[in-house]
């Protein structure tokens, strides 16, 4: 059981959720929307919703987040409904988190939807990678807010926290509080699985040069959370992949060779799934699973077609994408649930966003037009690739590593001018690298 996960204790918890929409803003998804889909987090954490509170607030309150009239109120509701942890909507400040617990009193729990997706993820993560990083999210959201409450948690939660607490006491100086060891604790804790974090990153980045050196492709499949990306993965491979239909059943990224209609192969990687409002500790502890992303020769976004949010769902991802930099690299936008649309249903109406190299409807489950996507697959990456012969210097390694994290790497030979390397470039890439051309398909 992971640390924060003893914080929300959830087994069949009765929660209530909270949320605010502020004037003048606009949201991704509507107030409800977004409390549904709370709702729906709570629920994969093992917690039942039984009642639910909504504000518009022309200012977020700087105490208690939202009014303190409509704290009281809720307080009552809480009560009423015999609700054992409120749920906000959005990240709540360290104060917030404080002055709300002084209203609700010491039975009730305030939590908020960070803590829930790192309580999810917690209980998700399959590799040492990934409770690493889920691991480092929690201390990272944590440290702000240690408070007697915390403090109490950390010292419980065993070996490492637990033997810092023991030395703490022969280390604290004169007049330094509890508060200030632990915080002190916890900030070598972060050090620590940053230092761990780093080696595995070596580890993978090693791993995929080698896979670069073999000459495969690398797809990456992307899409908001629930949008089928291990049921497709496992209808393209007939892997046995774990699928649930739980929000975040996925999290560590997980890699299976699949045959073209050609005959070619390539590697298709399953990543985390994305959400509105993901918690910005998460993106940044999750960055490095994320660049596997980025290294793709191929995005594969994957959208739940029948959900009513579906669009949104696709500008979030886009977003997310965006915000972890990730280059110009070929997109497929794959519709898919196609088996739960009515028939004949025109296409989603995407307002702007992303320009997508080719668009397929599926349905991962039946595996209609499954087949279809290999296709695309293999066209668009056909035409957006170039085998090219370049010549660098030996001073010039940095280019070299770039070209193994992104390209396919046919051969590779040593010459007395410089290092002489055939491979298949993704366009951008190309376009970097076109003075050290030597001949180009
Ligand atoms: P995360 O782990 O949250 O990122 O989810 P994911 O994108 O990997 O989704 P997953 O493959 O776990 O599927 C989520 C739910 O949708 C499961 O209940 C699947 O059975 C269901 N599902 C996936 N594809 C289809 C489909 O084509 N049709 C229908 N009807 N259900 C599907």
């Amino acid at each position: 059981m992971s640390r924060q996960h003893e914080v929300i204790n959830a087994e069949y918890e009765r929660a209530f959720v909270v949320g605010v929409e502020l004037y003048g803003t606009r949201p991704l998804l509507t107030l409800q929307d977004s409390l549904s889909e709370l709702s729906l987090l709570a629920d994969t954490a093992g917690m039942t919703v039984v009642g639910q509170a909504t504000q518009n607030l022309r200012h977020i309150d700087p105490n208690t987040f939202i009014g303190s009239g409509k704290a009281e109120e809720i307080r009552e509701a809480v009560l009423e409904a015999q609700a054992q942890v409120i749920i906000f909507d959005d990240e709540l400040s360290p104060r917030h988190q404080r002055e709300l617990e002084k209203v609700f009193g010491e039975d009730i729990r305030v939590i908020d939807r960070t803590v829930l997706i790192l309580d999810i993820f917690a209980q998700h993560a399959r590799t040492r990678e990934g409770s690493l990083q889920v691991e480092l999210a929690q201390y990272e959201y944590r440290l702000p807010r240690l408070t007697r409450q915390w403090t109490h948690l950390v010292r419980q939660a065993g070996g490492g926290a637990a033997r810092g607490g023991a030395a703490g006491v022969g280390l604290r100086g004169p007049g330094e509080t509890q508060l200030e060891v632990d915080r002190r604790e916890i900030r070598r804790k972060i050090d620590k699985l940053k230092t761990d974090l780093e080696r595995v990153r070596q580890h993978r980045q090693q791993h995929r040069q080698q896979r670069s050196r073999t000459g495969i492709p690398v797809i990456s499949l992307v899409g908001y959370t629930n949008a089928g990306k291990s049921t497709l993965l496992k209808a393209l491979t007939g892997d046995d992949i774990y699928v649930a239909d739980q929000l975040f059943a996925t999290l560590d990224p997980l890699s299976r060779r699949v045959d073209l209609p050609s005959g070619r192969q390539i590697v298709m990687t399953d990543t985390v799934g994305f959400i509105q409002k993901l918690p910005t500790t998460l993106v940044a502890a999750f960055r490095a699973t994320l660049e596997e992303v980025a290294n793709a020769n191929l995005l594969v976004h994957i959208v739940d077609a029948s959900h009513p949010n579906a669009p949104q769902h696709i500008e979030a991802v886009e977003d997310t994408l965006a915000e972890l930099e990730v280059p110009p690299i070929p997109r497929i936008l794959v519709y898919n649930k196609s088996d739960l649309l009515p028939p004949g249903q025109p296409p989603l109406a995407r307002a702007g966003g992303e320009k997508y190299d080719a668009e397929v409807t599926v349905s991962a489950i039946t595996g209609d037009g499954v087949s279809n996507l290999l296709s695309a697959i293999e066209t668009t990456l056909s035409a957006s690739m170039r085998r090219v012969t370049l010549l660098f210097p030996y001073d010039r390694g940095d280019l070299l590593s770039m070209l193994f994290s992104s390209a396919t790497i046919e051969s590779q030979e040593h010459t007395p001018s410089g290092a002489r390397v055939t491979a298949h470039l993704p366009l951008f890439l190309y376009e970097r690298l076109k003075d050290y051309l030597i001949s180009s398909e």
